[in-house]
């Protein structure tokens, strides 16, 4: 007998922060597993490419959306509707870091990184969650263990433990609609998310298979947290 839910090829996925790394390659695993997507980033023709890449329209939405703008989320979400009418899962992954130190890094990277994502993961929840009520769907957000422990001078660990609590408080505002809440918490992931490349780190692809497990559970299993470090991550 078949593992597949007889609904499994019509599901959607948004995904914030898909032009790149562990977004990325979350739409290449789901895809490969008969999601349709939707794709937002800020680059375009990344996400052009990516859909291309994943069989075209019928498969795969690419939408210009800076998480930060309340209006392109809420158009985002139009967008995916109006391609697919349904959204099944959203995840809340778009985000940045930058140099630990309190003195280290500029009050406008500062602010930007808040804005991505911290307001820009609560804007993704505040657009996306009457579709998913409609649909008892899923939402994941994307913390980090950085928002497991606080890493010394680091602000981005403290937008990633905002993001912890975001998922927590979102589950708990759900409960009762249905909708599930996850939280994807990954260790050091070989992205471009740093400057310079970690060795020794997890791969994109390893967290879109955890993303995979976490949004093909029945419907009466929410996996709240995944934390995932490289075997060679002490702290
Ligand atoms: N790599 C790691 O070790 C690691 C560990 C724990 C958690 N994380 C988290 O994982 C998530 C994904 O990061 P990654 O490692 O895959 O890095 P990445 O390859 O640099 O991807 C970051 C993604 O976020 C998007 N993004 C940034 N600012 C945005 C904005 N204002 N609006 C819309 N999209 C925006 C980028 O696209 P555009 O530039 O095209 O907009 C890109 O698609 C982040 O939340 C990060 O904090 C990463």
């Amino acid at each position: 007998m078949s593992n597949e839910t007889p609904e499994s090829s019509q599901r959607v996925l948004l995904i914030t922060g898909a032009s790149s790394g562990i977004g990325a390659a979350t739409a290449r695993a789901t895809c490969a597993a008969d999601w349709r997507v939707v794709l937002a980033a800020r680059s375009h023709d990344r996400l052009r490419a990516l859909a291309e890449e994943l069989g075209g329209e019928e498969r795969a939405l690419a939408v210009t959306c800076d998480v930060t703008d309340w209006d392109a989320q809420q158009r985002m979400v139009e967008a995916a509707l109006s391609a697919f009418g349904q959204l099944d899962a959203a995840f809340a992954n778009a985000g940045f870091g930058g140099p630990r130190g309190f003195l280290a890094d500029t009050p406008e990277h500062w602010r930007e990184m808040v804005l991505t994502n911290v307001y820009g993961a609560a804007l993704t929840l505040r657009a996306t969650i009457p579709a998913l009520t409609r649909s008892r769907g899923h939402l994941l957000l994307t913390s980090s263990v950085a928002g497991r422990r606080v890493l010394p001078g680091s602000l981005y660990s403290c937008t990633k433990h905002a993001v912890t609590a975001m998922g927590e408080a979102a589950r708990q505002d759900l409960h009762g609609t249905g909708i599930r809440v996850s939280l994807i918490e990954p260790g050091i992931t070989d992205t471009p998310f740093f400057d310079r490349r970690p060795s020794e780190a997890l791969r994109d692809e390893d967290i879109a298979r955890a993303v995979l497990f976490v949004i093909s559970q029945a419907p009466h299993v929410d996996v709240n947290e995944i934390l995932i470090r490289p075997t060679a991550q002490q702290l």
